[in-house]
């Protein structure tokens, strides 16, 4: 398409693991994280704070948050629910915090047990704690999950979504986040969709967050490419799924997802050859989980010029 810079955030420390039966140590999800930078992968979304006897693979949480904060380059974000969830990743000192809720209120009674109005409106109670901190640099996303469609209520309607984002952002959304959280999005619906949004963030960020559930991840970001997005999650192997939603399954794979974006001439400072190590690591970490992919199955084609200029080198 052209040569411009974009964000690929790697969510396999979060979406990844929250379906993972295996808990990693602390001291392995730094070193997923140390890896990853070291590949050229600088934004990664490194924990949720969410309480430990839901999703008990966040239990340390806050030393992780702690941990990444010291790794030199990583710029840091984490997932919250709710504002106590926001308060306790503030007083890590991170400060990129996203805040989901969904757009279908089946889903969200199920993921965060209140409505998606009452969602929407505890936004603004986050934005309020986070002016309280005095710490303007703290940038909050919002993030609509389930944003094309829901397993348990069928269709989202697109009105309803673009209704959200704009109240987020009146709310005080730094940053806005559109997710297809179970795979039902398709090409057509995701180009449209995401032209609309564009439309109303103006100079805020906007990412596209989708799973692979019924294989059309990557059509669905070349369709928000074409849409204008330049920034997208994606999860090491593929990794991933909502525990809250039936029949969830991984993000689109990260590795994939930046094979597409360099083939298309973009640029993500990412090494993908790097990248194919990092996954072996986490893989032999987590025995019997599905780690997924085309590029790790079958290699980068010999006429595949790789881009491994770092990122900051692109700033
Ligand atoms: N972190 C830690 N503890 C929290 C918390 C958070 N973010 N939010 C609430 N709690 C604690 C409360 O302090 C309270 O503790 P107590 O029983 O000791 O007083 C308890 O949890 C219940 O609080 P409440 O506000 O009533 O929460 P809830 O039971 O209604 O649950 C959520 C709401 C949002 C915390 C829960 O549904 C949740 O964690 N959902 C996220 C699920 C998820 O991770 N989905 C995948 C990502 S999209
Ligand atoms: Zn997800």
């Amino acid at each position: 398409m052209n040569d411009s810079y974009v964000q690929v955030t790697e969510v396999g420390l979060r979406d990844g693991l929250q379906m993972v039966k295996t808990i990693l140590g602390t001291e392995q999800k730094l070193e997923w994280c140390r890896r990853m930078v070291a590949a050229g992968c600088a934004d990664i979304e490194v924990t949720s704070f969410v309480p430990p006897k839901i999703v008990p693979q966040f239990a340390d949480s806050d030393e992780v948050a702690r941990g990444a904060l010291r790794i030199e380059g990583l710029r840091a974000s984490a997932l919250v629910p709710n504002l106590k969830g926001a308060q306790r990743a503030f007083d890590t000192g991170l400060k990129n915090v996203h805040y989901v809720l969904s757009a279908s209120n089946e889903h969200n009674l199920k993921n965060v047990r209140r409505s998606t109005a009452q969602s929407v409106d505890d936004f603004s109670n986050i934005v309020a704690a986070r002016d309280e901190t005095g710490r303007r640099d703290i940038k909050l996303g919002a993030g609509v999950a389930t944003a094309f469609g829901c397993t348990i209520a069928g269709r989202v309607d697109e009105a309803h979504v673009l209704r959200i984002v704009e109240t987020l952002l009146k709310a005080g959304a730094d940053h806005i986040a559109i997710a297809d959280t179970v795979g039902y999005a398709n090409p057509g619906q995701v180009r449209k969709m995401m032209r609309q949004v564009l439309a109303l963030t103006g100079d805020r960020s906007v990412t596209c967050h989708f799973h692979d559930t019924r294989g059309l991840g990557l059509a669905n970001v070349y369709a928000a490419l074409d849409a204008g997005v330049r920034s997208f999650d994606s999860s090491l192997g593929g990794l991933g799924g909502c525990p809250f939603a039936p029949n969830a399954t991984g993000n689109i794979n990260t590795e994939d997802t930046v094979f597409l974006l360099e083939s298309e001439g973009m640029k993500t400072g990412i090494d993908i050859t790097a990248l194919l190590g990092v996954r072996e690591l986490v893989a032999s970490w987590l025995p019997g989980e599905p780690f997924v992919g085309a590029i790790a199955r079958a290699g980068l084609p010999k006429t595949f010029a790789e881009n491994t200029e770092a990122y900051h080198a692109l700033a």
